[in-house]
C-alpha cells in the first residue's frame, strides 16, 4: 500500500509551513520574532541615535500592540489559574514599566542620556521576552488546555486588530502621547 508520508515526491508535512497555528502560545512566540530582531539594533551602542530612531519607530508600536493584546487576553485569563496569577501581575507591571520608559525616552534631548535610557529599555524588554518564552509560555502550555489556548489566541488576534491604530501613529519624539490606555 502506498504511504504518502514516505513518498519521496511529497514533503512529509506539506502545507505545514503556511498553516498558522491559532494557539496563543504560537501566536505570541511568532510576534516576539520581529521585536527580538529590532532589539539587536536598539542595543547596538556603536550606532548613533539617528540610526536607531528608525528602528525604535518600528519597535514601539509593535511592542505596544503586542503587549496590550497579550495582557488583555492571555494575562487576564492567567489570573484565574493559581499557578499563573503571579506571572500575569508581574508581566503587566513590566509592560507598564516599558511603556513609561518609552515616554521618558521621548522626553530626553541629551543624546548620551537617550542612549542610556534606550539600553535600559531594550534590556528590560529582552529579559521580559526571554522569561515569557523560557518559563511562562511553557507553564501556560501545562496549565491551560489547548482548546482554551485557541480561544485566547482568537481573542489575542482580535485585540491586535483593535490596537492596530497604534501602528499608524508616530511614536518617537517629544510630542508623542500614548493614544490608548
Ligand atoms: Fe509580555
Ligand atoms: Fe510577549
Amino acid at each position: 500500500m502506498e504511504n504518502l508520508r514516505t513518498d519521496p515526491r511529497k514533503p512529509a508535512f506539506e502545507g505545514d509551513a503556511i498553516l498558522a497555528s491559532d494557539d496563543v502560545i504560537d501566536l505570541i512566540s511568532e510576534d516576539h520574532k520581529p521585536l527580538k530582531k529590532l532589539l539587536e539594533i536598539l542595543k547596538d551602542d556603536s550606532l548613533e541615535r539617528s540610526e536607531r530612531e528608525a528602528s525604535l519607530e518600528e519597535f514601539v508600536p509593535l511592542l505596544l500592540q503586542h503587549a496590550k493584546a497579550e495582557q488583555e487576553s492571555l494575562y487576564t485569563k492567567m489570573k484565574s489559574y493559581e499557578h499563573l496569577r503571579m506571572h500575569a501581575f508581574a508581566g503587566e507591571t513590566e509592560h507598564a514599566m516599558a511603556e513609561e520608559l518609552v515616554q521618558k525616552l521621548n522626553a530626553t534631548p541629551d543624546d548620551d542620556e537617550w542612549k542610556a535610557k534606550l539600553k535600559v529599555l531594550a534590556e528590560a524588554v529582552e529579559h521580559h521576552i526571554r522569561e515569557e518564552e523560557d518559563e511562562i509560555l511553557p507553564e501556560v502550555g501545562r496549565e491551560i488546555d489547548q482548546m482554551t489556548r485557541k480561544e485566547i489566541g482568537d481573542e489575542y488576534q482580535a485585540l491586535k486588530g483593535d490596537y492596530s491604530l497604534l501602528l499608524q501613529k508616530p511614536h518617537v519624539g517629544p510630542e508623542w502621547e500614548p493614544v490608548i490606555e
